[in-house]
């Protein structure tokens, strides 16, 4: 169990606070106050339903939770309810269509506001243009797109409609989309010509082209490719007639009026595909009601929302489960106003962050460790040169925050004040699990405290006893909870095997984290246990990096490891046999490996370092023992070799490195 965190924590240095509690204002004025905890406490049900309460529903529910069938959920059994009314309709209704929803800004630096009407009318004309295709509720469709507000409003036509949205991440490769269009059968992909990166437009609807295949090859359940123009870049566009249309012929067309239908409260809402401990990434399935509840309410409680005067920003993509959670459906049924921003935080220069804080007085920015530490590397000059007086509450996600750069994201972003919020969740929780309440905790710099209100959460032993404090142990979630997967799409084996089957006896989910409480009971995360590694807060498995090492023709064998690495928290080291004695081993070989992972999955998979050795260090069983090449690779002391067939593997894999 080891992360990036370091583990020392405990604010263990004499001259420095080791919690921070709310400033007194703020507390007083708390949207979330302490008495949450002690009414879910009483009545975890009751509190579930009361939150799913502030949503509208067209047909209230009879029961919150039906878990007879466990570990496959049903929450507010027979309520029905429209998603995307809820992120949109209910506040124009509520006279509140002039509020901006989304303040966009794009690379190049082209702006737009897009008030609860304009949304309405633009998720209205995709609703109805996606009808007239034929697709009606439960077709799947694939968001394969940029940052851009087209992405938001396909995402909430799809929800509209009761059509399962799969968002793959644009910066993914062309085989990661086609495996999951195939996987979830798709009948539309919505995608664009290009988009903007550091300042380039780079192509997208290429790597579509790919992807989707022709004559035998072609991606079967594909019937339209949706492509909106953002860049313009290539007048000479791959155009296949009949498949491909343009989003500005077709849906700025459509009507702009729609009645929306209510669905279930377990009509599935999106599948997220994420990365496993093996190869073929899993397609976690979120449903509407439960989801929604859960997302909407920590959105209102943990970023102590107030609609009419905070100005939210996420630092996601929308191809990641925050960026579904907390730039889509959390801020939108809030009736936010929020931040999207298409490009990178260097492009054109640094302080592109720090301008559009200070031009929007955003109040709530909510971002990965990664990104500050990298903010931290550039210097504080940076921020210093801006008006950051907006923001009164900071929120970070993702990946273990050491200390540091927790204590430097309140200092010179929070001005020494602002609450931060150290939310721990996954892909498959749906929403925040754990995570201080800004005006009622404590916070410690590192940890993200405690479980919130309707949440329960334990640190076991392998016995599923809860362990004494500052020791470690699993991380557990023993009771349902409103937000949580209902399955792996169409894969309800690999559902049990993966999160339950653990603590099946006690019916616990696990979360696959360690973690453990310090003496004053605060959690600290210590990050995964398994084979999953964690890149700039971005999930990717060792085992699809292997494979797409061993698909190079000279390598035979592959292990991979995340290494503690100062900014990205983790990065990817590679250790590789290769195919006898022909193949060259120079410094191509090591560029064409990376590239290959590059092109095979995506560039943030990459590996830092590649290592050739003669030999990988294997139990009697054949497994790989990554944890002894993680010591290599992070210069330890070696653990316990013990187990190995041969130890003298080591000698010759550091004589290499
Ligand atoms: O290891 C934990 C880490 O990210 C994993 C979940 O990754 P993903 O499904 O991609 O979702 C990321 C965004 C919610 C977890 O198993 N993780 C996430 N947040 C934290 C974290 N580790 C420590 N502290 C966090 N706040």
């Amino acid at each position: 169990m080891s992360s990036a965190t370091g583990q020392s924590t405990q604010g263990s240095q004499d001259d420095v606070p080791s919690a921070y509690p709310p400033p007194p204002e703020f507390a007083e004025n708390a949207v979330a106050k302490a008495g949450l905890y002690d009414e879910a406490e009483q009545d975890r049900l009751a509190y579930w339903a009361k939150e799913a309460r502030r949503l509208q529903w067209d047909t209230d529910f009879t029961d919150t939770l039906d878990w007879t069938d466990a570990p496959f959920a049903k929450w507010f059994v027979g309520g029905k309810l429209n998603v995307a009314a809820n992120c949109v309709d209910r506040h124009v209704d509520a006279g509140n269509g002039d509020r901006v929803a989304i303040h966009w800004v794009g690379e190049p630096g082209d702006t737009r506001d897009i008030t609860y009407s304009d949304l309405l009318t633009e998720v209205s004309q995709a609703a109805n243009y996606f009808t007239s295709l034929g697709l009606v509720a439960g077709d799947r469709v694939a968001v394969y797109m940029p940052m851009v507000p087209e992405a938001i409003v396909t995402i909430l036509a799809c929800a509209r409609l009761g059509l399962p949205h799969s968002v793959v991440f644009a910066g993914f490769s062309a085989g990661a989309l086609r495996s999951r269009v195939d996987d979830a059968e798709a009948k539309l992909v919505v995608t664009t010509d290009g988009q903007f990166r550091r300042g380039q437009p780079a192509p997208l609807k290429e790597a579509v082209d790919s992807a989707l295949g022709t004559g035998d090859d072609a991606a079967k359940s594909v019937e339209k490719v949706l492509v909106v123009r953002r860049t313009g870049h290539d007048p000479d566009l791959n155009w296949v007639d009949g498949r491909d249309v343009w989003w500005h012929e077709t849906v700025a067309n459509a009507s702009d009026t729609h009645a929306y239908e209510a669905f279930d409260a377990e009509h599935p809402l999106f599948l997220l595909y994420t990365s496993g401990t093996t190869g073929k990434p899993k397609g976690i399935l979120h449903t509407s009601g439960g989801y929604l509840t859960q997302v909407s309410s920590t959105f209102h409680n943990v970023f102590d929302h107030r609609p009419e005067s905070d100005v939210f920003w996420c630092g996601a993509d929308i191809g990641w489960v925050t960026g579904h959670s907390y730039l889509v459906y959390g801020p939108l049924s809030n009736g936010a106003t929020e931040i999207i921003y298409e490009g990178t935080p260097n492009s054109p220069n640094e302080h592109r962050h720090f301008e559009i804080i200070e031009k929007y007085r955003v109040t709530t920015y909510y971002i990965a460790p990664t990104l500050i530490r990298t903010f931290m590397k550039w210097g504080r000059e940076i921020p210093d040169a801006h008006d950051l007086s907006s923001l009164r509450l900071l929120g970070s996600v993702g990946e273990p925050i050491n200390p540091e750069a927790w204590r430097w994201y309140r200092e010179v972003l929070g001005a020494n004040s602002a609450p931060i919020v150290d939310t721990w969740w996954q892909t498959e929780t749906g929403g925040m699990m754990v995570s201080p309440l800004p005006g009622v905790t404590a916070t410690k710099p590192g940890s993200a405290m405690k479980p919130l209100p309707g949440i329960s959460a334990k640190i076991v032993d392998d016995d599923a006893n809860e362990v004494a404090q500052g020791e470690q142990g699993y991380l557990v979630i023993d009771k349902p909870w409103p937000a949580m997967l209902r399955g792996i799409w169409r894969d309800n084996d690999r559902y049990k095997e993966t999160y339950w089957s653990r603590f099946a006896a006690q019916g616990w989910y696990f979360a696959g984290d360690g973690a453990r409480y310090d003496s004053d009971g605060a959690l600290w995360v210590l990050g995964r246990i398994d084979d999953v590694m964690n890149i700039s807060g971005h999930r990717i498995s060792t085992s699809e990096v292997e494979s797409a090492l061993v698909n190079h023709h000279g390598v035979a064998e592959a292990a991979v490891i995340g290494a503690a690495d100062e900014t990205t928290g983790q990065g990817i080291v590679a250790f590789v046999i290769l195919r006898g004695s022909t193949v060259d081993t120079g410094d191509d070989l090591i560029k064409e490996l990376k590239d290959q992972v590059s092109k095979d999955i995506s560039p943030i998979a990459k590996p830092r370092e590649i290592y050739v050795v003669p030999e990988l260090p294997k139990t009697r069983s054949g497994k790989i023992m990554r944890r002894l090449l993680k010591d290599v690779a992070e210069g330890r002391e070696l653990g316990d070799t013990s187990t190995l067939v041969d130890p003298t593997v080591f000698e010759n894999i550091r004589k290499k490195k």
